[in-house]
Parts: C-alpha cells; structure tokens; sequence
C-alpha cells in the first residue's frame, strides 16, 4: 500500500464492528472498508471460524483487525475500547441467532443477545462513542396480519425467544437513545433484516455456520455438496401457494452494503434514532428457494417433507420504502446471482466438512 492511501485509511472514520467474524458482519467489514473506512472487528470467534480473517485479508489486501472480546464482559470492552482509539461508530453482529436453538435454550439467548447489547451501550458510553447501529431482524413483527411488513406494523408476540431477544434489544435502543443520561446514545438505526444469503463473489467468505446449519440455504448448500442427505422442508400444510412457509431472501452483498449506508446515516450532525426494514419486497417459498438454487447451478437436492419447526412463523416479506427514503438503498442483486454465489462459496470449501461442521 502507498503511503498516500496509507494515510487517508489513517484519516478515516473508525468503525467498531462487533461479531464482524461472523456471516453478515465479515461482508459488512468487506464494505466498509470498499467504502474507505477503518475497521476494527471485535470477536472472540467462538461461533466463527479464524480462517474469515484470512478471506477478509485476501479480498481488501490489509490484515483484519481483530481485537477478541467477549460482548458480554465489560471489563474486556473496556479494554478493547482504550486499545482502538477513537471510535466514531459501532455496528452491532455478535448476538447467536438460531430460533431451534433459543426455543430449547432461551437463556443463553436472553444473557447473550440482550446482555451483551447492554454491555457494549454501557462500554461505548465510557469509550464515548454514542452512535450505533444494530443488527436486528423482521423477527421483532412476529407472525404478522398484513403483507408486506412496513415499519408501522406491531410487533406482535415474538414466535421464539431469539425474536424476544431482538425486540428487547430494540426496545433498550429506543431508550437509550431518548434518554440524555450517562449511558444515553445519541444515533441508533435498526436495521431489521430479512432472509440474507449467498456470498461475497470472490467466494473467499460465506456463510459457514458451526456445526449443522439452520438456515436454509446452507443446509440447501450443504446437502447439493453431498455434506447432509436431504434437505427436510419443515412444513407443507402452511396456508401458502404450495403449502410451504414464506421469507424474503436478499443477497448478503447488498446487505452488507445497508451497512455503509446505516453508519452514515448514524455519522448525521443530529441526533436520532430510526428502524429500517431491509429485504427486496418479494416473497419466496421453501419449495422455490430450492427451485431457484437448482436453476442458478443445474445441481438437484434431494429432499424430504418434514412437520413445522417450532418457533417458525408461516409467511413474512418486507416493504423496502424505508430503506429507500433514508438509506438510498435497494436490493440490487437477483435470486439466481444469490443462490449461484451460495453455491461458489460451499464449492470452494470441498467435498467433505471442515473439522466442527
Ligand atoms: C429466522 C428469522 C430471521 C433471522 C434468522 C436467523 C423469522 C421470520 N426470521 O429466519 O429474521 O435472521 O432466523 O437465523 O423469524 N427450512 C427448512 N429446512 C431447513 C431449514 C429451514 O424447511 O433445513 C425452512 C424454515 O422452516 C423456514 C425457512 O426455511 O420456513 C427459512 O428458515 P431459516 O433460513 O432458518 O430462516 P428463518 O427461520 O426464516
């Protein structure tokens, strides 16, 4: 690097990114930094694998910065804060986010997603940097009465205790933000996101979930790869087109690229506080998700019908009028550059699993 580029890196704003290790966040550190901001991740990769690292490092060219932390101890944010210096904006990742999971372990979810999130507003507060913006999910709506989901609609009982997680999270922001105490937050955006998937082009990240995946594309990806079986389809007796349960996939990219947006959004002279969709408007089944994936790679998956998952809502897509307004952004990518990607990245990782996975 020369050392004019060297110094404008240097000059740039300095963004925390917490769980920047993980799926949404290493693509969101990819785009900051594309968009000529410092980044420093704070990780203890317990739910990660260190080899993202070296995919952040090989796609912008400098070594990622890492500080490993965990989000729930104070005293270590408080560290990792006096290490980095200035510090003008935090994007929040680290939480889990597996619904299986939160519905057969709430209270890991409660100590981990909400605990944490109090953590870090209280460390940011003595760090003195106010200006967050959080990684929420359409989750917080619940099962929802009208389609497409604006801002507007309530939140209704969350289906699992990792929407509960999310709500409340949401709730201690709106908070935070109104109150003008000591550990008050000036800027916050909410960016409540829909179904990401797929990867970064490069296919040197993706999303590689420890152990068997949740989600239903790398469990899509990962049973073409001849890693699982069959892929269960967990319900067909949703009262949907083809009886199978509704979401509203967007390609990981362009929310990575919501980020950029939201921190500058954050960045704004006055304070404020806003929560913003993100999705593409459109609405998609399990049985299409499947359907795209073997169109954009000519590859079958073999699958199975299997009952509803406890915790699943049955149908959910987004308004993007919001996102639009505010954050000038819009999905930009097709279902078939989604699933194509997914299928680079799985490729990438070879016939048989890494150790853990
Ligand atoms: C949920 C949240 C989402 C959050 C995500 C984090 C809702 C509405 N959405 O996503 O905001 O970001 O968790 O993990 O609460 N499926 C199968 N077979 C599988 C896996 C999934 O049929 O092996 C089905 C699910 O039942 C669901 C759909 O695929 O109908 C999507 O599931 P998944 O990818 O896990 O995402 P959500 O549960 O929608």
């Amino acid at each position: 690097m020369n050392a004019s580029l060297r110094m404008a890196i240097d000059a740039a704003p300095h963004i925390v990114v917490t769980g920047g290790a993980g799926y949404i966040g290493s693509h969101a550190v990819v785009a900051l930094f594309a968009a000529g901001y410092r980044v420093t991740i704070f990780d203890d990769l317990r739910r990660s694998h260190p080899q993202v690292l070296d995919g952040i490092a090989a796609i912008t060219g400098e070594p990622a910065s890492l500080v490993s932390v965990d989000i729930c101890d104070e005293a270590a944010l408080d560290a990792a804060f006096a290490q980095c210096g200035q510090v003008d904006a935090v994007i929040h990742f680290a939480a889990y986010k597996s619904v299986r999971e939160s519905v057969a372990d709430p209270v890991i979810y409660y100590r981990n997603n909400v605990g944490g999130t109090v953590s870090l507003i209280a460390a940011m507060a003595r760090a003195r940097c106010r200006r967050l913006v959080f990684s929420s999910s359409c989750t917080v709506y619940g099962q929802p009465d009208a389609l497409p989901v604006t801002e507007a609609s309530p939140m209704k009982t969350a289906a699992s205790p990792y929407g509960a997680s999310k709500q409340m999270c949401e709730r201690i922001l709106r908070d935070a933000q109104a109150a003008k105490g000591n550990t008050s937050l000036s800027h916050v955006v909410s960016l409540r996101y829909f179904n990401p998937a797929g990867a970064h082009p490069s296919a040197l990240i993706g999303e590689l979930p420890a152990g068997t995946p949740d989600n239903l594309i790398p469990y899509i990806t990962q049973t073409a790869a001849g890693w699982r079986k069959t892929l269960r389809v967990f319900g067909s007796d949703y009262p949907t087109p083809d009886g199978t349960a509704i979401r509203d996939y967007l390609h990981v990219m362009d929310l990575a690229e919501a980020h950029v947006a939201a921190v500058e959004l954050a960045m704004r002279a006055s304070p404020g506080l806003e929560e913003i969709n993100l999705g593409t408007g459109i609405g998609v089944s399990v049985l299409q998700a499947v359907a795209a994936f073997e169109h954009a790679t000519g590859v079958t998956v073999p699958i199975e019908m299997a009952p509803r998952r406890p915790g699943d809502i049955e149908q959910i897509w987004s308004s993007g009028t919001r996102a639009a307004d505010k954050l000038g952004w819009r999905t930009v990518r097709s279902i078939d550059e989604m699933m194509a990607s997914a299928w680079a990245w799985q490729t990438r990782l070879g016939s048989t699993p890494p150790a853990g996975v």
